[in-house]
């Protein structure tokens, strides 16, 4: 497919001197597409070759010669020039290019040969599974699928937190509260329960947290009781989580979680040691981290026991040896942004730099309800991830049974919907921002949501039903697709592979969801002011031809989100 960035940077490279690839940096995208389809400041040149920018555009313009291929037309406004592309060129190269890519256009294979690890999700088992673990699954799920589709590799890793003193705590109020739980069914609700009950009751009898702590050690040391317990919490744990993945499409190649380092954490102490970065301080051992403005990172308590930031050193060295990656990525909660820069600070003084700086925390923001109240907060108020999921679904068939009672699989249609509405919701926006849950507006079908995109490829669907339409090249007529609305869309579609890179390089999901607000939004627009089933043969063929493309780019951008698409809803 044709750069148009590149053609023009060429063509102003050859009347300038300047260096494409430079060129390229300056060229802009106006605000409004009246003014042109690329900008160029001229005032970026002025000092190279020391001209004022009116003179230099009106050099340009003059010596560019325009060929009306690529570039139609060119006009001076201020220090800029306003470029006007050749619509037809670009309608005939991007529809071209979808149908021959179909599902694959807007891939790319930039991250060819290279390992991107994401760390996400994350729950802590026997726990009750925090409202911030499905940001973090949504949100390493979307990316994890984004940098594949730019042909990296990605390793999706689900770092469990299978091991500390909630082990200790649900042991011991097994032992004594069992009887009062049902264990047939549900066990993970029962065992949630005595966690949530023993945390309550510690407050006022300390002597229970020492009791826990007599539980972890047994744990710890290895015996057999405990460990056949951890072993039996964990399993029906990540069953439980199982349910979860599937409905939200979630890939994970390995789950090491935190007990899966208990025995690779003396190498890294002593590592540490014999590089001569620990201390001790106040009982403890620690890495100063004063000269980096940050507080010691501890690595094994006063207690004498690791802790998670020694924890992640290992699981670190760990990845570096197993993965080689060009890329570490942490989805995690923003309150943990000092931990992270702790840690990989660490592994840059243990003497690998060049792995740190590939470290990065990705964090997001909290989830919040319409007034601004954090869910979730409450103590004893285990939310499960599953129920949610079922809430939305089983909202969504009520609505269909309202609005479309006869639809067929409607199961199916409410669990896509459903379970779109609430991965769209999260990543709709920059993942920092808190994350507003309010079931009216996530459901919406008007608002910027996920069944709203679904509802407009639903249409693309109807319409390319409708008219038996399958896409043939020798019956299209590029010159035929002139409205601006149209013209709109497929600049839009142009882009595509540019906003994947975007999301990828910013780690922001968000870009991929907003520019699929864009699209359909945008063909919306032209589908209201023009028919596209018209009456001109060959006119009707190039809208369809379009409907088509926007179809196959939604498709492919919620599939990158981890939604799924229905065909009909
Ligand atoms: N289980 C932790 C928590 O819920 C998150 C773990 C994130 N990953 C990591 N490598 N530290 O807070």
């Amino acid at each position: 497919m044709i750069n148009f960035k590149n053609e023009i940077a060429k063509a102003i490279s050859k009347v300038t001197d300047i260096d494409v690839k430079e060129l390229e940096t300056y060229i802009e995208i106006p605000p409004n597409s009246d003014l042109g389809d690329y900008a160029f400041p001229c005032f970026k040149l002025a000092k190279t070759l020391r001209k004022a920018p009116p003179v230099i555009a009106a050099e340009i313009k003059e010596n560019i010669g325009i060929d009306g291929e690529i570039i139609q037309q060119i006009d001076i406004v201020g220090g800029y020039l306003n470029i006007h592309i050749n619509k037809e060129t670009l309608v005939e190269n991007v529809i071209k290019e979808v149908l021959e890519k179909q599902e694959k256009y807007g891939s790319s294979d930039i991250g060819q040969g290279k390992n991107v690890v994401i760390d996400y999700s994350a729950p802590n088992i026997a726990k009750p599974f925090h409202i911030g673990h499905l940001r973090s699954t949504v949100i390493g799920g979307a990316l994890y699928k984004i940098y594949n589709f730019l042909g990296y590799n990605s390793v999706g890793i689900n770092y469990l937190g299978d091991w500390g003193l909630q082990f200790g705590k649900v042991m011991a109020g097994y032992d004594m509260w069992k009887d009062e739980y049902d264990f047939t069914k549900n066990e993970i609700q029962s065992i949630l329960k005595i966690y949530v009950r023993f945390c309550q009751e510690e407050k006022e009898k300390p002597e229970l947290t020492e009791k826990a702590r007599e539980y972890f050690k047994k744990l710890e040391e290895g015996n057999k009781k405990q460990v056949e317990t951890w072993e039996w919490i964990r399993k029906i744990s990540l069953e439980n989580y199982q349910k979860t993945y599937k409905l939200l499409n979630s890939k994970f190649d390995s789950y090491n979680g935190e007990a899966y380092y208990n025995d690779k954490m003396d190498a890294v102490v002593e590592e540490l040691k014999e590089k001569n970065l620990l201390k001790e301080s106040e009982g403890a051992q620690v890495v100063d981290l004063e000269a980096y403005d940050m507080p010691p990172c501890i690595i094994i308590t006063s207690a004498g026991t690791t802790i998670y930031a020694t924890r992640d050193l290992a699981s670190l060295k760990d990845r570096i040896n197993k993965y080689h990656f060009d890329k570490a990525i942490y989805v995690v909660g923003n309150e943990q942004r000092l931990h992270f820069k702790q840690v990989f600070k660490v592994l840059e003084l243990m003497g690998y730099p060049e792995y740190a700086s590939r470290c990065e925390h990705v964090p997001f923001g909290l989830v919040v309800d319409k007034d601004g109240e954090k869910i979730g907060s409450r103590k004893g108020n285990s939310i499960f991830l599953e129920d949610i999921l079922k809430e939305a679904i089983q909202k969504v068939e009520k609505i269909i049974d309202e609005k479309n009672p006869k639809l067929e699989n409607k199961q199916d249609v409410a669990r896509k919907v459903g379970v779109g509405a609430i991965i769209f919701n999260d990543l709709s926006n920059s993942r920092i921002k808190d994350e507003i849950f309010d079931w009216d507006m996530l459901l919406n079908f008007q608002g910027e949501t996920g069944p709203y995109i679904q509802y407009i490829y639903v249409r693309t669907r109807s319409l390319l039903e409708k008219s038996s339409y399958t896409p043939e090249l020798e019956k299209l007529n590029f010159s035929n697709l002139k409205e601006r609305e149209a013209v709109e869309i497929v600049k839009l579609l142009y882009r595509f592979n540019e906003f994947v890179e975007m999301a990828a390089q910013k780690n922001e999901p968000s870009i991929v969801a907003r520019y699929l607000i864009d699209v359909a939004q945008s063909f919306s627009t032209f589908y209201n002011e023009h028919k596209i089933i018209a009456e001109d043969e060959s006119i009707q063929q190039i809208r369809l031809a379009l409907t088509y493309c926007v179809g196959i780019v939604l498709k492919s951008g919620v599939e990158l989100l981890g939604m799924e698409m229905p065909n009909k809803m």
